[in-house]
């Protein structure tokens, strides 16, 4: 077996270089698929991946993939990456800890005089957030043909700006047919990231080995009242469709304690008001509505409950509310042999680990549905994530690298 020294240095250094890279200021990071800002951050990274000496290239929507070429180049390769993109006010380490120490564990195994049989690649994923266009996983969703070109130019962002607009902004013109992989295209995929909840730093663990990810769906609904004056519209003459809102998201979440449980989680994370002026009766409120579950039959059974609820206010108050889902996917198993290969080198290795689900969604979820996938999680202080004070450790960070290494020069070489 070949020695492996993790530059732990140059990786915590960056991820501090890539956090610079931001709409809002330190210590949030804001990246939105296609700006300005997101552009800067993915010429950075390029730039990491040519002083590695490895080749990359770029699909029509910006899913970035470099090359560690194998002897046998023209085998399934091996994947590992993540995401670069955050959220509104987001931290350093969601996505980015598998894109750069995706890159890490290249590096490492380069430096040790490694060349794999397989290319390993690395992957970085366009938008997994749905900041921009409504919808989490763009790139993955595309890549795994679960979203056709076709459904993706009907995209507008909340600017109005048409899907191939923005994609030409970001200077990305190529043909949307080609994005799709092949199902032969990867051996096997493995992504490393933050657990973003506290169970690994509660129970001590450096290492959680994902065996499946939640089943997560969101819909919009677009509520129209009637507007008029705030002095002058008497309260029984109102159609006040903020008010509606207002019942309708108390709904949602006794629908989920009612139907689901203790896996079922609703939020309401986005509210737009029309026009949004203090003397002025809201006539129309937009809602953004998350659900997810473990169990995709009870996710959807709650869904069902919550939309025949929101009927009902609606049909009392005199609203009007149209629906738009936005996605309802199913949940994924991660691969038997890909879960042993990260639990052997967890053992090679002396770190402790234990199995666990994600809760949060990743581009593992659409990678599943062409390839064998698994994901490796490491601790985040506290559970938190989408935040500012997000925080990974270094040796946390390191020993997730070691792993991931570990794990992509063994499946390297099968
Ligand atoms: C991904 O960021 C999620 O919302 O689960
Ligand atoms: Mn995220
Ligand atoms: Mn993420």
């Amino acid at each position: 077996m070949t020695e492996m020294n993790i530059d732990i240095d140059a990786l915590m250094h960056e991820l501090e270089e890539l956090a610079a890279f931001s709409d809002t200021p330190p210590p949030s990071v804001t990246r939105v698929l296609w700006t300005e800002t997101d552009q800067k951050a993915r010429a950075y990274l390029k730039r990491r991946i040519e002083e590695a000496g490895f080749s990359w290239r770029e699909d029509a929507i910006g899913n970035i993939f470099a090359t560690f070429e194998g002897k046998n180049p023209r085998l399934p390769k091996v994947g590992t990456g993540s995401h670069i993109d955050a959220i509104p006010h987001a931290g350093k380490y969601d996505g980015t800890v598998g894109v750069l120490g995706g890159l890490e564990a290249m590096r490492a195994l380069k430096r040790s005089g490694f060349q794999p049989r397989r290319s390993i690649e690395l992957l970085v994923f366009n938008a997994e957030e749905p900041t921009r266009f409504g919808v989490g996983c763009l790139g993955s969703r595309m890549l795994s043909g679960a979203l056709k070109p076709e459904e993706a130019l009907k995209f507008r962002d909340q600017d109005h700006m048409s899907f191939d607009d923005a994609r030409a902004q970001g200077g990305f013109l190529g043909d949307l047919g080609k994005v799709q992989l092949s199902d032969q295209h990867y051996f096997a995929f493995v992504e490393l990231h933050i657990e973003q909840m506290p169970n690994l730093e509660k129970a001590g663990l450096p290492i959680g080995v994902v065996t499946a990810i939640a089943a997560p769906s969101s819909f919009k609904l677009h509520l129209t009242g009637q507007g008029g004056h705030a002095g002058a519209v008497l309260m029984p003459d109102r159609k006040d469709a903020f008010l509606a809102a207002s019942e309708i998201a108390l709904c949602i979440e006794q629908a989920v304690k009612d139907h689901g449980t203790i896996d079922t989680v609703g939020t309401v994370g986005l509210v737009q008001v029309h026009p949004n002026a203090i003397n002025s009766i809201p006539s129309k409120v937009e809602l953004g509505v998350d659900l997810r579950d473990i169990e995709a039959t009870r996710r959807d059974r709650v869904l069902q409950s919550l939309l025949q609820a929101a009927e009902d206010i609606c049909l009392k108050r005199g609203i009007r509310m149209e629906l738009e889902m936005l996605n309802q996917d199913p949940p994924s198993k991660s691969d038997p042999m890909l879960v042993k290969t990260i639990q052997s080198n967890c053992e090679k290795l002396g770190i402790p680990y234990q199995n666990m689900v994600s809760r949060a969604y990743h581009d593992s979820l659409f990678m599943a549905r062409i390839a064998p996938t698994a994901m490796i999680f490491i601790p985040c202080k506290d559970g938190i994530s989408h935040r500012p004070d997000e925080y990974a450790s270094p040796e946390h960070i390191r020993t997730g690298v070691e792993v991931l290494a570990g794990v992509l020069r063994d499946l390297g070489e099968v």
